[in-house]
């Protein structure tokens, strides 16, 4: 787990680099957890990649909610912006995104080769916030385990591509950027599935969000789960209510740490936390 602190020098510096970055890639790699397609976003994106191409990777697919997750494929496709579901850990992901590159980058590749000039392999770096997957990104398609200088925003070094197949090449140093912590609401979706350090939020509020969050849209999966939870009660009743059920007395951390975890393996299903519905135009 990710040790970020981010302050404004690192966040400028963050930002600097992936700027200083974007003139060697044909396009950039933008990648999100899916299960968070907005609230893993880093606040600034569009104006620190500006006009660059992009492609819109959502990764951790084996976990999100399909259904939302088509909408939000939707919901950006009709802002003309490719977007690509993975699982990073499965091979396939690298036909996929080499498919996926080849697709967004076809106009120009067209231009060049009726100019006679050969296609040459497409160049990308990938960015996104802590914890979305971007070091097991890379070792997929770098085919071996790469070390990434992970973690620590701002690392500078000289150049190096790592070689996906004739088609891609990747930057091997990623663009680790912040997310939007300033919003409450984007921190309790972030601690609920585990992109920031538990320590950061009380657990108790991570605990209630998530709760109320299943209780809304996915209630079944909660009755099905919790054998004898009453979700006609307020969320702090059915916390007491299950703590004593699940034979954990008056200990209510333990029943936090539980709860969190179980949502974070998937015992409570494929869920996705942003909702196209919910977004007000702010992306
Ligand atoms: P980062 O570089 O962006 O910070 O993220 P990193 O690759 O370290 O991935 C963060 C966590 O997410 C890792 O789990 C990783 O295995 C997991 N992960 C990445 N892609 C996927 C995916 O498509 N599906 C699922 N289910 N998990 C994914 P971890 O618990 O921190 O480590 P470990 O379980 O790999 O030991």
């Amino acid at each position: 787990m990710t040790t970020i602190q981010w302050f404004p020098g690192h966040m400028s510096k963050a930002r600097r680099q992936v700027q200083e970055n974007l003139k060697f890639v044909d396009f950039v790699t933008i990648l999100v957890d899916a299960r968070l397609p907005l609230s893993s976003q880093n606040p600034m994106l569009n104006k620190i990649v500006g006009d660059k191409p992009k492609l819109l990777v959502l990764n951790k697919v084996d976990l999100a909610d399909p259904a939302i997750i088509k909408e939000w494929q939707e919901y950006y496709g009709k802002q003309g912006i490719l977007t690509l579901l993975i699982n990073a850990k499965e091979q396939s992901t690298v036909k996929k995104l080499t498919d996926a590159a080849k697709r967004l980058m076809s106009a120009k590749i067209e231009r060049l080769q009726k100019r006679g000039i050969k296609r040459e392999t497409l160049r990308t770096m990938i960015i996104g916030i802590p914890n979305v997957g971007k070091s097991t990104l890379m070792n997929r398609l770098a085919g071996k385990k790469i070390a990434v200088v992970g973690n620590k925003p701002g690392v500078t070094k000289g150049q190096q591509w790592l070689r996906t197949n004739k088609d891609l090449e990747i930057l091997d140093t990623p663009g680790i950027l912040w997310p939007k912590f300033e919003d409450q609401l984007v921190g309790l979706k972030l601690a609920l599935t585990g992109a920031i350090k538990d320590n950061l939020l009380p657990m108790d509020e991570v605990t209630i969000f998530g709760l109320n969050y299943f209780k809304t849209y996915y209630p079944e999966r909660l009755l099905e789960h919790f054998k004898g939870i009453d979700l006609s009660e307020d969320e702090p009743d059915i916390i007491m209510e299950m703590t004593k059920k699940l034979g954990f007395r008056d200990d209510y951390d333990r029943f936090y740490n539980f709860f969190v975890k179980e949502v974070r393996d998937g015992k409570l299903g494929r869920y996705t936390l942003d909702r196209v519905s919910d977004n007000n135009g702010n992306d």
